[in-house]
């Protein structure tokens, strides 16, 4: 008998450490989970639990040592931290990967992941982060122009030097990165290059652009958008005509913008495609979002925004998706506008202030894989252990108690979420989950009703039928029975607050009374993260008496 179950536990032991092998020899990867993307990393969907460093955080080494603890103790388990072009090759042909190799280093002894931001030819339209062999050479790298006909510090997305220089310095990084992370996991995705697109009078106004923007649009680009006419964003399917020669004859008053993206995507697929052919990690491009009443041009023309994308997905098939910098209020409608067909939701960086917030709607609403703060370095960790935390920690904290529940159940299509404000264009919120309406108000006193929190948000996970967790803060939550479901009426089994730890759940307090009006409704604390375990029940015309 003994021997039996020792040859069981031998085998299967045995059976754990072949799919370990097997899974350590495949990359990270992007997989597409009914209509969810999900990153997988050592045959697990993985949950990035992101933070970006500020532009001026990791030009050193010694700044590793302090920054790496510090997120880790935020619970950040992933870092999206720039490589600049000219910190690696200072001279031409010569490269230099010693600060990147200690982030690395460090990174990898406190468990956490790295994003490498590519500040290659491009950061934020500029190309200040291109080596000074390169920026004072402007024959040899031509620069975009101006309407005037002043070169600008872009370089042009049209010259084959800057295309093959970039390329070949992105290809050296990922053969470098290769030969090193023998885990195959330290370094999870790339960014290549970050918020392109020109900033000026909608266009490059070089003699080279004027040129090509007289000519014609290629053939393959309006053949392949031809073919994906039904799924065009407006934007696009209000300027495109099919029958037209030239770029303004094809695309209209979205002319300049259009010519812009097919430069940069095309440009942007030969650095892509150069650094995969030496180390395959996904690759995305991110988007600097155009402000209420921009131009293009005034926003970057050309770069990743969700108007023109299928221009993007024509001329670049080596990135593997496109992802928003959310800044502005308005977070879930640019959200909303990235959740197109095959484009996996990762938010790259977003407003500090709102960030925890945010956070949940886009892993329980938009199923997000990831999400990431910028600057997050400058946080402060409480300095006692009863100190309060910092939002963003708190709801990192809780996340990463879920890490391993929250991508299968994402993909299964059982997470919600929502945010309120004081702003809001409506007060109340609902979704629907699980044959349930849950209606949201930002929480409010008792009895005199006014409001404790001017943000609110959660996260609704559900694990079986009627059990959900809900994770947030600054709501007070309603229940209903979907009507869509079948008639009847809903009520509450039970409410706890719970935590988790290595997989198992405590209960921290049993709500009841006061502290859920009565059997009514759930209220979350005003201003605290955390965590409930919520029951219903339901009433059906079947179930009556
Ligand atoms: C967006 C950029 O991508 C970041 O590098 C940083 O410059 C932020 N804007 C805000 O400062």
């Amino acid at each position: 008998m003994k021997i039996g179950s020792r040859a069981i536990f031998l085998s299967s032991a045995g059976f754990c450490i072949a799919t370990l092998a097997l899974h350590a020899a495949e990359l990270p990867h992007i997989k597409m989970e009914n209509g969810t993307g999900q990153l997988v990393v050592n045959g697990q969907p993985f949950l990035i639990l992101g933070g970006e460093l500020g532009n001026s955080s990791a030009g050193t080494a010694a700044e590793a040592d302090r920054v790496v603890p510090k997120l880790a103790a935020l619970h950040v388990n992933t870092i999206l931290i720039p490589v600049a072009w000219d910190e690696i090759e200072p001279e031409e042909g010569s490269f230099d990967f010693s600060v990147l190799d200690h982030w690395a280093e460090t990174a990898r002894g406190r468990n956490l992941h790295l994003v490498l931001l590519w500040f290659g030819s491009w950061k934020n339209a500029f190309s200040n982060y291109a080596p000074s062999w390169v920026k004072s050479d402007p024959k040899r790298f031509p620069r975009a122009q101006s309407a005037d006909g002043r070169p600008l510090e872009i370089l042009s997305t049209l010259s084959s030097e800057n295309r093959r220089c970039d390329s070949l310095a992105f290809a050296a990084l990922m053969r470098h990165i290769r030969e090193q992370q023998s885990d195959r996991e330290t370094v999870l995705m790339m960014q290549v290059e970050n918020e392109v697109g020109y900033l000026g009078q909608g266009r490059d106004r070089s003699p080279e652009a004027n040129r090509m923007f007289r000519g014609p649009v290629p053939e393959p680009l309006i053949r392949t958008l031809a073919s994906k006419r039904l799924q065009f964003p407006p934007e696009l399917a209000t300027h495109f005509n099919e029958q037209g020669h030239t770029w303004s004859e094809v695309f209209g008053d979205a002319a300049d913008e259009v010519f812009m993206a097919w430069n940069y995507a095309s440009y942007m697929e030969a650095v892509t495609h150069a650094g995969k052919s030496e180390y395959a990690l996904p690759m995305y491009a991110n988007a600097q979002l155009p402000a209420p009443q921009e131009r293009a041009g005034e926003y970057p023309s050309g770069g990743p925004h969700p108007y023109y994308l299928e221009v993007w997905r024509a001329a670049a098939p080596s990135i593997d998706f496109y992802s928003p910098d959310i800044y502005w209020p308005n977070f879930d409608y640019w959200v909303q506008r990235y959740e197109i067909p095959g484009n996996p939701i990762f938010i790259p960086e977003a407003r500090m202030e709102s960030a925890p917030y945010n956070a949940l709607y886009a892993y329980g609403q938009a199923r997000s894989f990831g999400f990431s703060p910028f600057a997050v370095d400058g946080l402060t960790l409480p300095e006692k252990a009863d100190a309060a935390k910092p939002e963003m920690m708190q709801v990192y904290e809780l996340l990463d108690s879920v890490r391993d529940i929250l991508p299968p159940a994402q993909a299964a299509g059982w997470t919600r979420g929502l945010v309120l404000h004081t702003t809001s264009p409506r007060p109340t919120q609902t979704v629907a989950l699980g044959g349930y309406l849950f209606e949201a108000t930002l929480s409010r006193s008792w009895p005199a009703r006014t409001i404790l929190a001017d943000d609110g948000a959660m996260l609704i996970l559900q694990t079986s039928l009627g059990e959900f967790y809900i994770l947030g803060s600054g709501l007070t939550v309603s229940f209903a029975r979907d009507p869509d479901v079948g008639a009847g009426t809903a009520g509450i089994a039970s409410v706890e607050q719970v935590s988790r730890a290595s997989g198992r759940w405590t209960t921290e307090r049993r709500l009841n009374g006061d502290q859920t009006n009565q059997g009514r409704q759930l209220m979350l604390d005003p201003h605290r993260q955390q965590m409930y375990r919520v029951r219903l029940y339901s009433i059906t015309p079947e179930t009556q008496p």
